[in-house]
């Protein structure tokens, strides 16, 4: 079934060099590469984003069985809507696809399926599933699968920045009152530490309006491999690389 596979011998020798204390518990992916994945084979995009979802299938199933506390995908941007209406129906409707097949078989292995991002732009349907998805698995204690829909970093900050204001206004806090705890606790991500590790495949090397406030410290890691070829043995070598890396938080 869904979580229970036997590990690919490909992937054991990498699997073997992880060190199993040191898993980032933040993993946050730039889900990259649909498109061109499917023109390299003649097939329509829909087809390279049909691909995608399997490859969040297995990278869900491997973040949780490597015990990462949060995944956070990039499924849909605020920049996203300037794309063909076909193509946003089809992303929207793979969406509601992913919820309804796969919620029970997430919610029996423990993981919280939420969304960041404003998703009351979204169709009805998805509101929906997502609004149960998220009831449903909300008190589960694995995998946070967070995904980020209709999602623009600078249109998360704005929203903080105008809440922030508001309560200034108000009289509720003062200037003195504003630090990074306050910023981050009227961010999408309210409560979730910020990634250790962000992942873009596909060969762009762009940040495309993503968690700018959350990657402050983050380690990135790039290959040119397009999502649907993003198979669990990347995810192995992100996070060896990942250990394999100092980090100083700006100290020495
Ligand atoms: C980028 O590829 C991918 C996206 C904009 C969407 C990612 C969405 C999915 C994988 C499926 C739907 C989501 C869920 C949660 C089920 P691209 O189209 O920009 O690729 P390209 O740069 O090669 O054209």
């Amino acid at each position: 079934m869904f979580f229970k596979n036997k590990s690919d011998p490909a992937n054991t020798d990498i699997l073997n060099k992880i060190d199993k204390e040191k898993i980032p518990k933040h993993v946050a992916i730039i889900m990259d590469g649909n498109g061109r994945w499917a023109k390299k084979r003649g097939l329509p995009r829909a087809m390279g984003h049909r691909a995608g979802v399997e490859t969040i299938r297995e990278i869900v199933k491997t973040s949780s069985n490597l015990g990462i506390k949060y995944l956070t995908l990039y499924a849909f941007s605020t920049e996203n809507w300037k794309r063909p209406k076909d193509e946003v129906n089809t992303l929207m409707t793979l969406l509601l696809e992913f919820l309804k097949k796969e919620i029970d078989e997430l919610h029996k292995n423990n993981v919280v399926v939420r969304a960041i991002g404003d998703i009351s732009q979204l169709p009805r349907q998805c509101i929906d599933e997502l609004d149960r998805a998220y009831t449903l698995t909300k008190n589960n204690k694995g995998l946070c699968l967070n995904l980020a829909l209709n999602y623009g970093a600078r249109d998360e900050i704005k929203k903080a920045i105008i809440n922030i204001a508001n309560q200034v206004k108000k009289g509720n806090i003062g200037l003195e009152d504003i630090d990074d705890k306050l910023i981050s606790d009227n961010l999408y991500t309210k409560g979730i530490p910020d990634p250790d590790l962000l992942i873009r495949p596909s060969g762009e090397y762009r940040i495309s309006n993503y968690l700018l406030w959350q990657i402050a410290y983050t380690e990135f890691w790039f290959s040119d491999i397009y999502w649907p070829d993003f198979k669990p043995i990347y995810l192995y070598k992100a996070i060896y690389d990942y250990q394999n890396r100092s980090r100083r938080f700006g100290g020495v």
